[in-house]
């Protein structure tokens, strides 16, 4: 039945190029015929909320006002997929081998500053801000610590700013994070958990394209950049790698999603773990 109700609506072969060239300009997302399902389907969901007739009328909106409708359409079209602690080697990693890093490094100016640069939802600025908690526990008051976590899609941040989540969300992290780390909901929010507010002191949510300006100065000391530039072509990634470089601190580092790499760039860092890359104390210039 659903698959019918779905298919109600008709998308030309013009709509949908029209539709690749949009999202690739704005967002730097490579569609291809693939996911030309998946697009159907977000898409459909836009077009019944603005109760439009057809992709055609869509189309039309969008040559017509696509400032206006920018955020709404990358906001249905972004693929948010995100858990706590996912690929949990890099907060392994973080703990056990970052955190007593950068207490050496850092120790002048007692500041760490990272970024989860494709943030989504908050499940992953969380689980770095849980793990600053264990690892600094002696240190987050007395140092300036902070977490930065953007993303184009301006719905996704603000679920992570309000930090409220759907309890079986944290079903598979230890006991005791679930117990320091958040609260549960009582009456009508009993199916839910909030982040407590010694984790929201470490964040700050902000809508950021990396296709964009940077505002940010940095240095920054990590960079989570997981599971987005899988999204983005070659070009694309390697204006990123340059970017993601000139913004680290020396010897900090960038950190992957299991399924990427850095292609040629491997060069200028060192990798010093899954999907981890740490950018040398003497770096050499990119250019
Ligand atoms: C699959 S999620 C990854 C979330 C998290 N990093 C993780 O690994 O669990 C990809 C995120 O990248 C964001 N994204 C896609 N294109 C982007 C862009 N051009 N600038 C910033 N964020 C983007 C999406 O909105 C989405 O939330």
């Amino acid at each position: 039945m659903e698959k019918i109700r779905e298919h109600s609506f008709r998308l030309s072969d013009k709509e949908f190029k029209f539709i690749c060239q949009f999202v690739y300009e704005t967002a730097g997302i490579v569609l291809n015929d693939s996911k030309r399902e998946m697009v159907y389907r977000r898409l459909t969901r836009i077009i019944r909320e603005r109760s439009l007739s057809s992709f055609h009328a869509y189309y039309q909106l969008l040559k017509l006002n696509p400032e206006q409708e920018k955020n709404y359409f990358i906001n249905a079209i972004t693929t948010n997929l995100t858990s706590f602690f996912r690929e949990e080697h890099h907060f392994d990693f973080l703990l056990k081998t970052e955190l007593p890093y950068l207490i050496k490094k850092n120790k002048n100016d007692k500041r760490i500053r990272i970024w989860s640069s494709a943030s989504s939802t908050g499940e992953e600025p969380y689980s770095i801000a849980i793990t600053l908690c264990e690892g600094l526990k002696n240190y987050l008051s007395s140092w300036d610590i902070k977490v930065l976590a953007t993303d184009i899609d301006s719905d996704v941040l603000s679920k992570g700013k309000a930090g409220i989540y759907d309890k079986r969300r944290i079903e598979e992290i230890p006991e005791r994070y679930k117990k320091i780390y958040f609260s549960k909901g009582t009456g009508l929010n009993e199916s839910k958990v909030k982040v407590l507010s010694n984790l929201q002191k470490l964040l700050t949510f902000k809508q950021l394209n990396l296709l964009h300006e940077w505002p940010m100065k940095g240095p920054f000391d990590i960079i989570f950049c997981r599971n987005v530039i899988i999204y983005f072509d070659k070009k694309t990634q390697q204006e990123l790698f340059e970017r993601y470089y000139e913004i680290l601190a020396p010897g900090g580092l960038l950190i992957l999603g299991h399924s990427e790499n850095l292609g040629s760039y491997q060069k200028y860092f060192e990798n010093v773990g899954r999907t981890v890359f740490r950018k040398p104390i003497l770096s050499a210039a990119m250019r």
